[in-house]
Order: structure tokens, then sequence, then C-alpha cells
């Protein structure tokens, strides 16, 4: 699908605001932290959660992108979003890691991203600035479509590059798991034809961060089944920046989403497309 993007005095004007309320938004979600998490409610299994922190992010983020950009639509995890006038969404992960967050694992990240299209149409939309914020280490993953992608740490910037990893074998791959019992043992049943073809498994419980991680070269590749657009979009573009390959059927999805080191392209597109088909979709 062509999507027309905005011009790039827009785009880096939005991914100056993602950042910021990435920030503010991961600031809360720490500082206000308490002792002892609780879950707030369940969503679609008794293990897929939410705590009052999600839902304190994600009013937070709604009120400061309304306050900057009225026209833009507004899609997120949690209760409560708004439509829009100007083509852009804004899709948002108040706290992406919700299971870490409630057992005080340094892994979780607010996830901001600016959208074309329609995020709800698998193939259909495409993200051209976002941030993904880990308040814990105060890593800043930023990025802008055509501009490349940077880590920010306090005063220090860096770009982000993936590893230059060719072969399958050498791979440490990352990945992640649904909610659903189901889903969870299909899952399974695909590590388990991956894990001798690959140097190793992850399993670090963020899309977002997975993501940022094969664009950084902490990992060479990523896969998972079932994510949400709000689990990947600012990782997507991230990944893409840093010169990684993102993809999946009809683009990253819900389906499939994969992002690795342009060197395993041919390699680990197959391998986890067929497992994908064979062990999720038969
Ligand atoms: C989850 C995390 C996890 C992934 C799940 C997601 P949440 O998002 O990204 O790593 O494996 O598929 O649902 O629930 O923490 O926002």
């Amino acid at each position: 699908m062509d999507l027309a993007l905005p011009d790039d005095a827009l785009a880096a004007a939005l991914e100056a605001l993602a950042a910021d309320v990435a920030r503010s938004a991961g600031r809360l979600v720490v500082d206000e932290r308490p002792d002892a998490v609780e879950v707030a409610a369940t969503k679609s299994t008794a293990t897929d959660v939410v705590t009052a922190m999600d839902q304190a992010s994600q009013d937070h983020l709604l009120a400061r992108l309304r306050e900057a950009r009225p026209d833009d639509a507004v899609l997120g995890e949690e209760d409560g979003g708004a439509t829009g006038t100007s083509g852009i969404t804004w899709v948002i992960d108040p706290i992406d890691g919700t299971v870490n967050y409630l057992y005080g694992i340094p892994a979780y990240a607010v996830s901001v991203a600016a959208v074309v299209g329609d995020p709800s149409v698998p193939g259909g939309w495409r993200p051209f600035a976002g941030a993904v914020y880990n308040p814990v280490t105060d890593e800043l993953f930023g990025a802008r479509a055509g501009a490349g992608a940077r880590l920010v740490r306090g005063d220090d910037q860096r770009p982000l590059s993936p590893t230059a990893c060719d072969s399958l074998d050498q791979a440490l791959v990352a990945t992640g798991f649904g909610y659903a019992a189901e889903r969870r043992e299909r899952q399974g049943r695909l590590v388990l034809d991956l894990l001798p073809q690959v140097r190793d498994i992850r399993r670090a419980g963020s899309a977002a961060l997975d993501l940022c991680s094969v664009a950084a070269g902490r990992v060479d590749a990523y896969y998972e089944t079932g994510l949400n657009p709000w689990d990947l979009a600012a990782g997507w573009l991230v990944a893409v920046e840093a010169g990684a390959v993102v993809g999946g059927f009809d683009g990253p999805g819900e389906a499939l989403t994969w992002a690795c080191a342009p060197g395993l392209r041919a390699a680990f597109s197959n391998v986890v497309e067929d497992g994908t088909r064979r062990h999720l979709h038969g």
C-alpha cells in the first residue's frame, strides 16, 4: 500500500513530541510505582493484566497528545482514545512489558508512534515518527522515516545499527508469547523447531524493547505472533531506521512480526514464516 508521509519538518517535530511524551509518561510510571504493584483488572486471560499505572500512563499520554495535536487520532492499549481529522494516528502503549512492571523486572517501556493509514488494517498503515523509552535504564530509542534511529541516554546520543550476523546458527533470537494458553502451546512448538537451529533464544518481556534490541545489535533477530499495533508501531520504525529488516505476512502485525540483521533476512524470514504457517496458522 502506498502511504504518503508528512514532510521531514513535521516528522521531526512529531519525533520530538513522541520522545517528550514517552519520557514524561515513563517518569510517571517509575516515580509513582508502588513497592507492591497490584493488578487493577485482567483483559484477555487471567494473566493479561492491567495495573493502575497502565491506565494513568495512557491518560497522561492522551492528554499531552490531545493538547499538542488536537486533530490527530489516538489508539492506545488501555481505555480511552480519540478520533481525528489530520490523517495522523498516535499508536501508544503506556507500559509495554506490563508483567515485568508488575514484578519489578527493569525491562518495560512507553511506546509512542505517529502513523499514517489505518492501524486496524493489516498492511494498511506505517509509522513515520516514534520513540520507545525505558524509564529504568533511561534509554530513549527514537526514529523518524528516512532519518535513521538513535539511542539517547542523558547527554549521550548515538546512532543505532543492527549486528553483522549472517548465519542462522550464530543468531541470538528474541521472541515473546501471548497470554492465551492455546496460543502459547503453538508458540512453544515453533520455539522447539527453532532452538536447535540458532545460537539461543531470549524472552525479555517487551515487544517494543525487543524490536529496539534488534536495532541496537543486542540481539540478532526477533519474531512474535499475536502482537497488537501498539506493541510494535514505534519499535518497527526504530528497527527499520537502524538498518534492520522488518516483515511479516502483510507486513509486521498480528499474524507475524519478524525483525533481523540484514544478513539474516532470507534464512530468518524463511524459517519463522514456514514455522508460523505450520504451527500457528495450521
Ligand atoms: C506484551 C509484551 C510481551 C509480548 C506480548 C505483549 P504488554 O505487551 O510486549 O513481550 O510477548 O505479546 O502483549 O501486555 O506488556 O503491553
